[in-house]
């Protein structure tokens, strides 16, 4: 007890707080999402999202190469296709522009692992993640089985073109079993899954739908992504997709749901991710151009409690930023 327990002493100086941090931030925890559109020479500002660009094939494989010497390990891709249609068809068409984005990147980039995100909603007209049916209450809404078929083709054609790990943010139920196994059945069977497992419907995805052009033209989200005031469904997703043999279990937004991350690290055994999001990226930009809060702290502050709260993996705008921060 005080006077003979005092806490301050190991905060005195810079060493002391070196010695007993108990987290660490490093360049091999970050994965910079990227988005991809047809064209060439694009390099297209996000209003929303300062900093960050939709590229063109070639543009994409210039950055691959910096975010590579930068010393981050991983990028996930989004792409943005050249039309869009019911059944989200340019997703995993012959020439679908992630499936040209992979090749050249690993091209260039051999070493740089490249992760696609696996979902409809950049590619459909409607801007839903799967395929549209009327309910039986007869409203439309997204049709779970036949979605199945298309995440599979869509998975086929990024492993095809070399993507080194998919990424399915779809939400619906099943998807992990089937993507593995067609996967497998592919001879794909080293291709790892990362399953965007506890992905919330929240509005913090905003400034992301403008980036991939990609907001619900009717309705919302909210019949397949989870209800954000629920973490035992979210166990029960997690769970779900461990057992379908996800790699790598992904909770989505992070920063609102620290106590997801540390549910998925204390009761799971495979690595989890966290996915730092547009909405919370572009706040902390909004309030740093205003002068308000200082970026750089903020954002390492922020990246560095998903840490704590037990994320291995981050997915954040600020990769390149962080990895630069890092080694100052
Ligand atoms: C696709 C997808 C979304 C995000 C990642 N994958 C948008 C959504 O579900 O509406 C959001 C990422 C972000 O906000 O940074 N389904």
């Amino acid at each position: 007890m005080f006077p003979t327990v005092r806490l301050r002493r190991l905060r005195r100086n810079a060493t002391f707080r070196r010695m007993v941090r108990e987290t660490t931030l490093s360049v091999d925890d970050l994965i910079l999402p990227l988005f991809v559109r047809p064209g060439t020479n694009v390099r297209n500002p996000i209003g929303s999202m300062p900093g960050q660009n939709q590229w063109s094939v070639d543009t994409l494989v210039e950055e691959a190469r910096e975010i590579e010497q930068l010393g981050i390990p991983a990028i996930i891709l989004f792409g943005i296709p050249k039309m869009k249609d019911a059944t989200g068809s340019q997703a995993f068409a012959p020439d679908a522009i992630v499936c040209r984005a992979v090749e050249a990147v690993k091209k260039a980039c051999p070493e740089l692992c490249v992760i696609t995100d696996v979902c409809m909603c950049e590619y459909t007209d409607h801007g839903h993640c799967g395929a549209i049916r009327n309910n039986r209450d007869g409203n439309p809404d997204v049709d779970n089985d036949a979605t199945l078929e298309l995440l599979v083709k869509e998975a086929l054609a990024h492993a095809g073109a070399g993507a080194d790990m998919v990424a399915p943010s779809d939400m619906m139920d099943g998807r992990i079993g089937e993507i593995r196994a067609n996967l497998d059945d592919a001879g794909f069977s080293d291709v790892p899954v990362m399953a965007y497992s506890a992905k919330f419907s929240s509005a913090f995805y905003g400034p992301f739908r403008d980036a991939a052009e990609s907001p619900p033209q009717f309705g919302d989200r909210r019949s397949y992504q989870m209800d954000p005031a629920n973490l035992k469904e979210a166990v029960r997703e997690m769970e779900l997709d461990v057992d379908e043999g996800a790699d790598i279990i992904m909770v989505k937004p992070a920063l609102p749901y620290l106590d997801v991350i540390r549910y998925a690290a204390d009761e799971f055994e495979v690595p989890v991710a966290a996915y730092n999001v547009s909405g919370e990226f572009a706040m902390v930009k909004a309030a740093a151009e205003r002068g308000w809060v200082d970026e750089k702290q903020c954002a390492l502050e922020s990246l560095l409690s998903i840490r704590r709260a037990g994320a291995k993996m981050i997915l954040t705008y600020w990769a390149k930023d962080a990895a630069r921060w890092l080694v100052e």
